[in-house]
């Protein structure tokens, strides 16, 4: 336990609004505050007088609860609309059911508590279950890159829910900053926010979860609440990369163009014929925006904007983004599937790919990779990329450009921003609204690697 010592004095003055300049740690290694008592108070003091009681205050089932705004891959963000009855048994049911969560399991999700998965399955889920939970601020790599698996160690973490970005990140690193740590204590290896690939998803589960553990790859939306759809630890048999399953009372439905059902196997958009209990209510100030983005294009579907297949046996593989697909050459293909034949390549860390307008492919495949540790961008490996994307995909899907990425547009939940993967792609500077990215510098220094061919 790091302690606390108290103030000898105050040092109003020498202070700067910096609260990270005020800490340090001290040659033993305690934890100081520079007090500056303009702004510090001692928490033993604040509540001295205050009640230890905190009536609750009785809500209507379906008052509004939160809201939290979605980053938007198009247009401006909505004010996503959730409500106190069926979000809240939503998640406590989903987080139950989706970790098998049991009493004395300790449980850590590694998302950030501002968005909807920190609402969910960091806050509302595990808290009307009673869970013990590991609660992290900070990033995965510092201060080293075994962060998460000291913290599963040190705490005996048996349920674990992170998102692909951070397991391909950590990936990078090799199996070793990983097998340093008794991970023995882990039963479920949750994954959320992106289609996870399967080479991810199959390091996850070998080297985390030394082949002895449930993942849980989960697909789900802010709009959505919670989990719908997703596999049951233990009860479900996996196949990486897949989302297995709808949840309890989810009944999903693929859609063609001209919105037809599709039965059995095939790939069209993805959408649900009944409401669930953690849906959103309304698009906050705009009902009617809410009913044309989610209600208009199949009537009497609720629309989640992704596209997915469904195998011969059932499971339902989530493709990403509509708007994530394109069409080469008449070939639709999705964005995931190129990406994931990119980071098959060793020296691939992450890749995203987006369309780039192609005057006789109608479009043409644009490739962003950030490479791995110790690996150098050249011609060589240029070829070799493209190859693999060949290779796995077909001729068609060749890449036309490959461009390097020191680092991807992301929002802070995670998630690429492709739109400004697509402009920077043209060499469009108008950009709109770049507020939810994480880093938004990272964007001009994608303008300043882009290749030469590029920019005719
Ligand atoms: C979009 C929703 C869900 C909380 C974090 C993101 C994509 C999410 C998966 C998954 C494939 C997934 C979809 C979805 N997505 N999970 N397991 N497999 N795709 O919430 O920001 O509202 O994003 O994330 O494209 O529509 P969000």
């Amino acid at each position: 336990m790091k302690t606390v010592t108290p103030p000898q004095s105050s040092t109003n003055g020498t202070n700067d609004a910096n609260p990270a300049k005020r800490t340090h740690f001290d040659d033993k290694g305690n934890f100081k505050v520079v007090w500056d008592s303009s702004i510090d108070v001692w928490w033993h003091e604040a509540v001295a007088d205050v009640s230890s009681e905190c009536p609750p205050v009785w809500m209507d089932a379906e008052d509004p609860l939160f809201m939290l705004y979605t980053s938007g891959s198009t247009g401006k963000p909505k004010g996503v609309l959730h409500t106190i009855g069926g979000y809240m048994l939503y998640t406590a049911t989903t987080f139950k059911y989706t970790f098998d969560y049991q009493p004395g399991d300790v449980y850590f999700c590694t998302a950030d508590i501002g968005w909807i998965t920190g609402h969910s399955y960091v806050t509302y889920g595990p808290m009307l279950n009673c869970a013990t939970s590991v609660l992290f601020e900070g990033v995965p790599t510092y201060p080293h890159t075994s962060r998460f698996w000291e913290i599963i160690e040190k705490y005996k973490v048996s349920k674990f829910y992170t998102a692909p970005t951070a397991i391909r990140t950590l990936m990078k690193f090799g199996d070793e900053p990983v097998k340093k740590y008794d991970l023995s204590s882990l039963s479920v290896l949750g994954s959320v926010g992106e289609p996870i690939n399967p080479e991810a998803w199959l390091w996850y589960y070998r080297v985390v979860g030394d082949s002895n553990v449930s993942i849980v790859d989960t697909f789900w939306q802010t709009e959505t609440g919670g989990h719908v759809i997703t596999p049951l630890p233990g009860a479900t048999p996996t196949k990486p990369g897949s989302a297995c399953f709808p949840f309890f009372g989810v009944d999903v439905v693929l859609l063609d163009d001209e919105g037809h059902e599709i039965k059995g196997e095939g790939e069209g958009y993805l959408v649900f014929s009944r409401p669930w209990p953690g849906m959103m209510r309304s698009v906050y100030g705009d009902h009617e925006r809410f009913e044309t983005t989610y209600f208009k294009k199949f009537p009497g579907y609720y629309c989640t904007g992704d596209g997915a297949k469904r195998d011969k046996d059932g499971y339902i593989w989530v493709t990403g983004r509509i708007d994530d697909m394109l069409n080469v050459s008449g070939h639709l293909l999705s964005t995931a599937q190129v990406e994931s034949a990119l980071v098959e390549h060793e020296a691939v860390a992450e890749a995203a790919v987006v369309a780039r307008p192609h005057t006789v492919k109608g479009e043409c495949l644009y490739c962003y990779v950030t490479l791995a540790e110790g690996h150098n961008y050249d011609t060589a490996l240029i070829t070799q990329l493209k190859n693999k994307v060949r290779g796995k995909i077909g001729a068609f899907a060749t890449p036309d450009f490959m461009q390097l990425a020191p680092g991807l547009p992301k929002t802070r939940s995670g998630k690429i921003m492709r739109r400004v993967l697509r402009k920077v792609a043209v060499g469009d500077r108008d950009l709109g609204d770049i507020s939810t990215l994480a880093d938004p510098s990272v964007v001009e220094v994608l303008f300043q690697h882009r290749p030469k061919e590029a920019k005719v």
